[in-house]
This record gives structure tokens, C-alpha cells and sequence, in this order.
């Protein structure tokens, strides 16, 4: 893999990056596009946009089975993708890795076909306070279907984690914990090791969502230990319709098959069928080919980059976005957690955050206001929604800069 040129002489070039993302370079409303909205979506490198291009024009056939060339090649490239999500994450062996339509549809597979195994009514289920719905929901099913009662691990009113409540929660009927790496609102870094050790010390499997961790922290899972993690593409600056489950071994080889039709089966007879092994077991039906292979492309692009430098660049950004933000009266803050990746969740006094993004947006600046997919971590907080700046690799200290002047006249507006 060679080093990408923006950061060959250990320093960062942050416009070098930003020239591979065409999108950046648009202006909106005849003002420079300020893309602060990266937490819901990441823009996409050329190279990933390249790769697409080449999939589609000289690469494209159905997968699996084919005995023509073309079929060949898109096999070769989408199993070469499944390669690069296991090295991204240090999974043991490519069978380990799931393609999923996102990281939602991962949490689904696992509560279905592992949890719901293994829950009988009176059984719990923690997840934290902080978490999105998409790691909440498939769990609330598991309540209204099945019985399980679901428990919820606090954090403080910085943001901070608490692993001894979270410790507390657990009892003989925990059947499984599902808990956030990086928390969508908070920017919270959970101690995923932490809370895999614990649970592990009482036979509880984990999963670990991170589809905002992965795109922010170095994630090893043999170090995690944790039984699943699921990541999302479109997050990680790769395109929409992919994502990946991380599941050992032995419990993907043990759960019943999620989704059914083509791919997935060994056998179909009229009056018995036979399933495949992991991971094809569970991706029935002709996967997302080429979007697997372009989460490829971005998995490459920002290992050539490096993690390690993404995210010394993305906590100055944030820890100066703090720093502007502070400045400007009127705005609460939520999230100071002492671990905390390139998130900002803020609300204006007396204006809606709808209004105050709408404002904003006239000055070229996009952030999210809403409720993020976190009620239950708003009513924590006793609010019903927040404006979100949330940084990726390509943001800079001028942005900041006019998000803070763009806040600072909407300000005055409400004033
Ligand atoms: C922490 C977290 N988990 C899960 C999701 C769901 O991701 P997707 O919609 O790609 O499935 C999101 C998306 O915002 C998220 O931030």
C-alpha cells in the first residue's frame, strides 16, 4: 500500500485531501460548500468514484458460480473487497465478514439470528443510553415479540461512559450486550476492550456498532475480542447500499440463516433445504457487487492516508471547534466526554435547531438538526432535538472559522 502523498513527509495536507473529493470544491448558494454533516454521510474520494466507474465499464457480471470471464473478474473483486474489510478491522479469516446493506441491517442479522436464539422471555439485554436506533429497535422487537427486557447503561452529563453502572446492569439473565464504539451525538469513545471484558467475564457476548468508530478509531477486533462488530460504507467515505458485520467464527458457523433465497442455500430440495457456510450463509440474493468493491477503494484510501493521522487531524479540528463554539453565548454544548471523536451536538437558547441549520445553510454550511436517531439519549438530556457539526478527514480550521461566524450572526437573528 503506498502512503498517500498528502502525508508523505509526517506532516497532514489537508488540501491535498481535499482535492480528491470533487464535491468539496462546489459552491452553494454562490457561496464554498462547508460539509459539516459527516456523521450522517462522508463524501466520496475520486479514487472510490474511480473505482465504481471501473467496476461497472469492465468488470460487471453476477458473482459466484459464473464460468465466464466477466463473472471471474467480479467475483475476484468482490471477494478481494471481503479481504479488505477483514484487514481493515484484523478480523482471523475473510469467512468472519459479512456484507450487509449497511450497518443497521448487521445489528438486525445478529439480533435475529444469534440473540433471539438465545433470549427467552425475562432475558436482558444492555445497550447504553447513547445509542442509535438502529442498535436500539431490532432489540425493542426482541421486547415485543420474545419478552426480553432491555437495560440501559448511563453516562453522565459530560458524556462520559460509565462503565462501573454499566458493570451493575449486568446479571445472570444478560444474554447479550450491544453497545456504541463512538457515540453519533456525544462524539463518546466507549472502552469497547473494557466493556468486552467485562461481559466476557460473566459468558455475555458483545457487539460493538461502529459504524461511527470505524470511521474515527484505530478497530482491531482480535484486540476487542468482541463477538460482533458492524460497520457501515457510506459513513466511511465509500458508497451507500454496503456495510459489513465482524462475527467470529464459531457463532456465525452456529446461527440459522437470516434472509433466504439464491446464495445462500447448499441445497433446495421440494422438501428440505441445506444452507451454505459463513459468510454466504447469511448474504442471500445477489449482494451489492459493486458497491462492496468500492467500500474497497475507500477501505484503501484512507489506509493509505493512515488512521493513526485522520485522527490527530480530526481531534485539533474538533478540540478547535470546542474552542469557537465556547465563544459564542448562546450555545449549549452536549458532549465533553474526556474520550470524544470529531463530533459537536450544540443548541442555540430560543431558537430551533431546524431554524438555526436552515439559517446556516445559507452561508454554504451543512450541518444536521434533528434528533439524530437518538431520542432516548435526548430525553437524557431533557431536549427534543440539536444541530450537529461532526468533522471528517478533509475539514479544516477555516471552516470551523465560518461555521462559528455563520452561528455567531444567527445569533443575532434570534436575538
Ligand atoms: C452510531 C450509529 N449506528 C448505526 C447507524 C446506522 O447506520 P446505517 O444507517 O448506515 O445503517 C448510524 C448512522 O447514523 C450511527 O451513527
Amino acid at each position: 500500500m503506498t502512503m498517500h502523498p498528502a502525508v508523505t513527509n509526517g506532516a497532514y495536507d489537508v488540501d491535498r485531501i481535499r482535492a480528491d473529493f470533487p464535491i468539496l470544491s462546489m459552491q452553494v448558494y454562490g457561496k464554498p460548500l462547508v460539509y459539516l454533516d459527516n456523521a450522517a454521510s462522508a463524501q466520496k474520494p475520486q479514487a472510490v468514484l474511480d473505482r465504481l466507474n471501473q467496476a461497472y465499464t469492465s468488470e460487471y457480471a453476477n458473482v459466484h458460480r459464473g464460468l465466464h470471464y466477466l463473472a471471474n473478474a467480479a467475483t475476484e473483486a468482490y471477494e478481494g473487497a471481503r479481504e479488505k474489510v477483514r484487514a481493515f478491522l484484523n478480523a482471523a479469516r475473510p469467512e468472519e465478514i459479512v456484507f450487509t446493506r449497511n450497518a443497521t441491517e448487521a445489528i438486525n442479522l445478529v439480533a435475529y439470528t444469534f440473540a433471539r436464539e438465545r433470549i427467552k422471555p425475562g432475558d436482558e439485554i444492555v445497550v447504553s443510553i447513547m445509542e442509535h436506533h438502529s442498535n436500539i429497535v431490532p432489540w425493542h422487537f426482541l421486547r415485543e415479540r420474545h419478552g426480553a427486557v432491555i437495560k440501559w447503561a448511563p453516562v453522565d452529563d459530560d458524556g462520559n461512559f460509565l462503565i462501573d453502572e454499566f458493570e451493575k446492569l449486568l446479571t445472570p439473565r444478560t444474554r447479550m450486550v450491544a453497545i456504541t464504539h463512538m457515540s453519533n451525538m456525544l462524539g463518546t469513545i466507549v472502552p469497547a476492550k473494557e466493556v468486552v471484558r467485562i461481559a466476557h467475564a460473566r459468558g455475555i457476548p458483545v457487539l460493538l456498532d461502529g459504524a461511527q468508530g470505524a470511521v474515527h478509531l484505530d478497530v482491531d477486533v482480535l484486540d476487542l475480542d468482541c463477538d460482533f462488530y458492524v460497520i457501515t460504507g457510506h459513513k466511511l467515505y465509500g458508497p451507500t447500499g454496503i456495510g459489513a458485520l465482524y462475527g467470529k467464527y464459531e457463532h456465525l458457523a452456529a446461527m440459522p440463516p437470516f434472509n433466504g433465497g439464491g446464495e445462500m442455500i447448499r441445497e433446495v430440495f421440494t422438501d428440505r433445504i441445506t444452507y451454505g457456510d459463513p459468510p454466504h450463509r447469511f448474504e442471500a440474493g445477489t449482494p451489492s457487487i459493486v458497491q462492496a468493491i468500492g467500500l474497497g477503494a475507500a477501505i484503501d484510501y484512507v489506509t493509505s492516508v493512515g488512521k493513526a493521522r485522520i485522527r490527530k487531524h480530526e481531534d485539533e479540528i474538533v478540540r478547535y471547534a470546542h474552542e469557537r463554539l465556547r465563544e459564542i453565548n448562546r450555545l449549549r454544548i452536549f458532549g465533553t466526554a474526556k474520550q470524544k471523536g470529531s463530533i459537536v451536538s450544540f443548541e442555540m437558547t430560543g431558537a430551533h435547531p431546524h431554524d438555526v441549520a436552515t439559517i446556516i445553510d445559507r452561508s454554504g454550511i451543512a450541518v444536521r438538526a434533528g434528533t439524530h436517531c437518538v431520542m432516548p439519549l435526548l430525553a437524557r438530556y431533557g431536549v427534543h432535538a440539536t444541530c450537529r457539526a461532526s468533522f471528517a478527514m478533509y475539514n479544516t480550521r477555516e471552516e470551523v472559522d465560518s461555521l462559528a461566524q455563520a452561528l455567531t450572526k444567527a445569533q443575532e437573528f434570534f436575538a
